[in-house]
């Protein structure tokens, strides 16, 4: 069974052709993080806090680099290695040293992907059959969703704490888990609540799977963008734990580098080696220029992170700031990580029709809770990677929208 959410396009009057397209496909639904910003396209002036597209350029070293790297290099236009560039490789190898302490082969345990997208896609297409269950936090993120039913699996949802700041409720955790449990599939931190999965939840969730024989599939972009000075704990770390794991990491975020669509993929050799026939299918290689500005993102590029990192917390204080000024409408859980925040609406609106409502009359775009999953009923995500400037004026909308609501309603 697919899980069951609207559509915010065919709400919106898109039709879609049903003769003759996969029973597969039309049971998806695409994730509304599109689905919304597509609407938001045909609505002249609308403010976007729907995608989670960082305002940051590219690192200037990077794309001045590449410059010269397409001028000059004669394999810049042909096909990468379908692995991956032997020297995008063997960097990460040594970012996964930096960061997590971790020694990788290079040429046998990393896989070079088409962003965290296709590395995701292609590790529950790898390990998943038809009517295998797999385990998702709801919230968590809907493309999730949508990878594991275009497997044929079915998504099984661990509800998130929301009282405690959506964390983990290990008891939710260990019920779900059935004689069909295939996988489980993590964000940490999570998109759309900002929360951290600790160490001690990983090693808790590392224990279950080694017991049941299922798959840990771990989606990290944020793992750059923690707050406060916590430490962000990667289930790679666990080293008992390595041979049932697939890692799938992004350079869209941490290097804003989200239209080069370059990720990869931490697995054991022999695992990545049956990945290489789904990568192959669904996309043959990374590009290779995109390789090439990752390379160099890797090498040139760290001091802007720290940068970006700073930004994303002062974003996050004035998101944080803004929605204490509508205590009747909003609540939250401050995140402690992602530049998201998924806040709960206290009047009983139904989240698809506000959302709508929301980017018709405030011109201003937002993600409807359910796609995340049933627990995200009633909430919305806001995205707050955008300027203070931005943020600001989003917020001045849907405040002068809400007070008009109000009034019409006492009327
Ligand atoms: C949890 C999660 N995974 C994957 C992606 C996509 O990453 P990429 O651009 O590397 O494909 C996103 C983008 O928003 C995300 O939030």
């Amino acid at each position: 069974m697919a899980y069951p959410r609207q559509s915010a396009l065919e709400l919106s009057g898109f039709k879609m052709r049903q003769a003759g397209i996969s029973k597969r496909v039309k049971k998806l639904t695409v994730s509304a993080i599109k689905e919304m910003m597509h609407l938001a396209q045909g609505i002249p002036g609308v403010i976007s806090l729907a995608q989670g597209t960082p305002t940051f350029l590219t690192p200037h070293s990077v794309r001045f680099e590449l410059g010269q790297e397409l001028m000059n290099n004669p394999q810049i236009g042909k096909y990468a290695p379908f692995a991956g560039l032997p020297v995008l490789k063997s960097a990460i190898a040594s970012k996964l040293k930096r960061q997590h302490g971790i020694k990788v082969n290079s040429d046998t345990e990393i896989l070079v992907t088409v962003g965290a997208m296709e590395a995701v896609a292609a590790a529950i297409l790898t390990v998943v059959d038809p009517k295998d269950e797999v385990l998702i936090f709801s919230p968590g993120f809907p493309s999730h969703i949508m990878q594991i039913e275009l497997a044929e699996g079915r998504p099984i949802f661990i509800p998130l704490n929301e009282a405690a700041g959506w964390t983990l409720d290990l008891a939710a955790f260990k019920n779900k888990i059935s004689a069909r449990t295939k996988a489980v599939v993590i964000c940490n931190p999570n998109n759309p609540t900002g929360s951290l999965l600790t160490e001690q939840d990983l090693r808790s969730i590392a224990v279950l799977a080694k017991k049941n024989g299922f798959w840990i599939i771990t989606d990290e972009p944020y793992d750059f963008l923690v707050y406060d000075r916590k430490a962000h704990f990667s289930i790679l770390q666990i080293s008992e734990i390595r041979n049932q794991l697939i890692a799938c990491y992004s350079f869209s975020k941490e290097y804003a580098m989200s239209g080069f669509r370059v990720g990869y993929i931490y697995a054991a050799a022999d695992v990545v080696n049956q990945m290489l026939k789904v990568h192959d299918a669904l996309a043959l290689a990374a590009a290779t220029p995109s390789q090439y500005a990752a390379t160099l993102a890797l090498t040139h590029g760290t001091r802007e992170v720290s940068y970006f990192v700073k930004e994303f917390a002062k974003r996050r204080a004035l998101i944080c700031r803004r929605l204490d000024q509508l205590p009747d409408l909003f609540s939250y859980q401050t995140p402690a990580g992602t530049y998201y925040i998924f806040v709960k609406i206290i009047p009983p609106f139904e989240d698809y029709q506000f959302a709508l409502d929301m980017l018709k009359e405030a011109k201003v775009a937002a993600v409807p809770g359910s796609a995340f999953g049933p627990t995200g009923k009633r909430h919305l995500r806001f995205c707050f990677a955008q300027t203070e400037d931005v943020i600001n004026e989003a917020f001045n909308r849907i405040e002068k929208w809400w007070s008009n609501k109000k009034m019409s309603k006492s009327k």
